[in-house]
């Protein structure tokens, strides 16, 4: 029994109609890859936009560059003779006992009077001095036995030293003291100075 009009094979025949669609849309997909692809291939001649082309060919000489515009033929140049970096101040004496005796002269502690300088040259001493010198410079630092006897500041040669001189010791050392020029800045050694000079003066270092 058959419905009028229908025949068997309609059903078995009947092409499937979802594959033939899905085949459809890749071969749309490969075309439209493809257009891209070649779409990008068109424009290969063409470079990305550059936004700070200054920046990136630099108009300046590299610092290592040959340069024919110096006479020595260099970009870097060395300072001109004499000059004196900022924060820097040229310290006209030499390691020996006659300069130490004529800084003492002719230096005068910039920090003499500031209030806080004894706190804060309390505190480099502590860091730098303390482990020979002792906490009230009596020459009985922790470490003494090792580094043998420093002199105590209220001996007679040490009470005699103004601050430039004390400050000469610090940057050139003396004797078996090493300098410390290279670990504590000059505006530090005067600081120090400061504080070693309060320990001189406080009484019991009088006798
Ligand atoms: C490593 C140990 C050591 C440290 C740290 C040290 N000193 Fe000395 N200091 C000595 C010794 C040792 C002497 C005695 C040197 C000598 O006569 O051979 C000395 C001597 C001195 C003298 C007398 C110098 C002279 O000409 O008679 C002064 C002033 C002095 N030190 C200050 C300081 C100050 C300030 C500091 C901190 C910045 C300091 N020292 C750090 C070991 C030290």
């Amino acid at each position: 029994m058959t419905t009028p009009g229908m025949r068997v094979t309609d059903l078995r025949l009947k092409p499937p109609s979802d594959a033939g669609r899905s085949v459809c849309e890749s071969s749309l997909l490969a075309v439209l890859v493809l257009a891209i692809v070649a779409g990008g291939c068109g424009q290969s001649a063409e470079r990305g936009r550059e936004y700070t082309p200054d920046m990136t060919y630099s108009v300046a000489y590299d610092s290592f560059a040959p340069n024919p515009a110096t006479r020595n033929g260099m970009t870097l140049q060395t300072p001109v003779r004499g000059t004196i970096p900022r924060g820097f101040l040229p310290l006209h004496y030499t390691n020996t006992a006659a300069d130490a005796e004529r800084a003492g002269r002719e230096l005068s502690n910039p920090y003499a009077h500031v209030p806080s300088a004894v706190e804060q040259g309390h505190r480099q001493y502590e860091t730098f001095c303390q482990v020979c010198h002792g906490a009230r410079g009596d020459g009985d630092g922790p470490i003494v036995p090792l580094i043998p006897n420093p002199p105590a500041y209220s001996s007679e040669r040490v009470r005699a030293m103004p601050a430039g001189r004390l400050f000469h010791v610090m940057t050139y050392g003396s004797g078996r003291m090493p300098s410390y020029a290279s670990q504590i800045p000059a505006s530090d050694r005067w600081l120090i100075a400061t504080f070693v000079h309060t320990l001189q003066t406080r009484p019991e270092a009088a006798q």
